[in-house]
């Protein structure tokens, strides 16, 4: 690890022993999202019952910016201390790196949580329903998500997925979980981050886990719901219905005021679903 700490929160575990993790990739600049997920599902007054942790992680701004939003930033870090930035371009490509990052941190700083989640930030996460299915069996190597299966490198150079042949010249990939949103059990970050670095890095920030769990032997979980076999970890987007979505742990494409607006709604009517 070559790269240093601008923000760190070293000591946000010390003296706590969270269930859940929630690990958030954010560009510097996307100040709302941050904002707003601290408002719905990061919410401590809702959450606080439910002992969940929420940190947001970034490198540094691609273009030069301004000493005013450098100052801004430290003062969101000052105030809520969530955020952890470390000194990398933080550019679509390096997402990868970013990805090892978290889990280096979370098995450093964190490693008494149960579980973690790593979510991207446009994502409505139904934290009621998530810590609930977690706590029905304690679990020890275990990833889950919306598992892809029949993964296979984009050759084409035009595709935002390119990977050459020199990156990775196998035909499939092996079974990943999608990078929107998936929880691992605590112990496998530190394996997944030892595992890493035996893996040249690709781009393809969820390949290139599911490629570290092949090292390891380990293969992710359907998030399924039993018996009926629903999946739980909806990567489509999909029209806001409370109750469907009291059934579900995670659905995608949620724009900042958009997941305010739900979250309202979700909050005060999933009880009665
Ligand atoms: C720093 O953060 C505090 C608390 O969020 C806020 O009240 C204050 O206006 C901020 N200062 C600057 C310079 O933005
Ligand atoms: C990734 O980050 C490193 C370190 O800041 C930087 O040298 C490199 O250009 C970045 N890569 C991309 C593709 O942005």
């Amino acid at each position: 690890y070559t790269y240093r700490y601008v923000h760190d929160q070293p000591l946000l575990c010390k003296n706590r022993k969270p269930f859940l993790v929630f690990m958030v990739p954010v560009a510097p600049q996307e100040t709302e999202s941050r904002a707003v997920i601290r408002r719905t599902w990061a919410n401590v007054s809702v959450s606080g019952s439910l002992n969940t942790l929420t940190v947001f992680f970034m490198g540094v701004p691609e273009e030069p910016v301004s000493k005013a939003s450098t100052v801004l930033l430290e003062n969101e870090s000052r105030t809520h201390m969530d955020i952890v930035q470390m000194n990398f371009r933080d550019s679509y490509q390096n997402l990868t790196i970013k990805t090892v990052m978290m889990m280096h941190w979370v098995a450093t700083h964190c490693p008494e949580a149960s579980y973690v989640m790593k979510v991207d930030a446009d994502i409505f996460v139904n934290v009621f329903y998530l810590v609930r299915w977690l706590k029905t069996s304690s679990r020890h190597e275990f990833i889950t998500g919306s598992v892809i299966t029949d993964g296979r490198p984009r050759r084409d150079h035009n595709s935002k997925w390119y990977v050459s042949q020199e990156q990775y010249p196998e035909d499939t990939f092996p079974a990943y979980t999608s990078g929107a949103g998936y929880v691992l059990s605590t112990d496998l970050a530190s394996r997944i981050t030892w595992a890493c670095q035996f893996v040249p890095l690709i781009s393809l920030e969820d390949v290139y886990i599911g490629l570290c769990l092949r090292v390891l032997g380990i293969r992710p979980s359907y998030g399924i719901s039993l018996p009926t076999l629903r999946n739980l970890f909806e990567i489509r987007n999909l029209e806001y219905d409370r109750c469907t979505f009291s059934r579900l742990i995670l659905v995608n494409g949620f724009n900042p005021s958009r997941l305010l607006e739900v979250w309202q709604d979700f909050v005060e009517g999933q009880s009665r679903c």
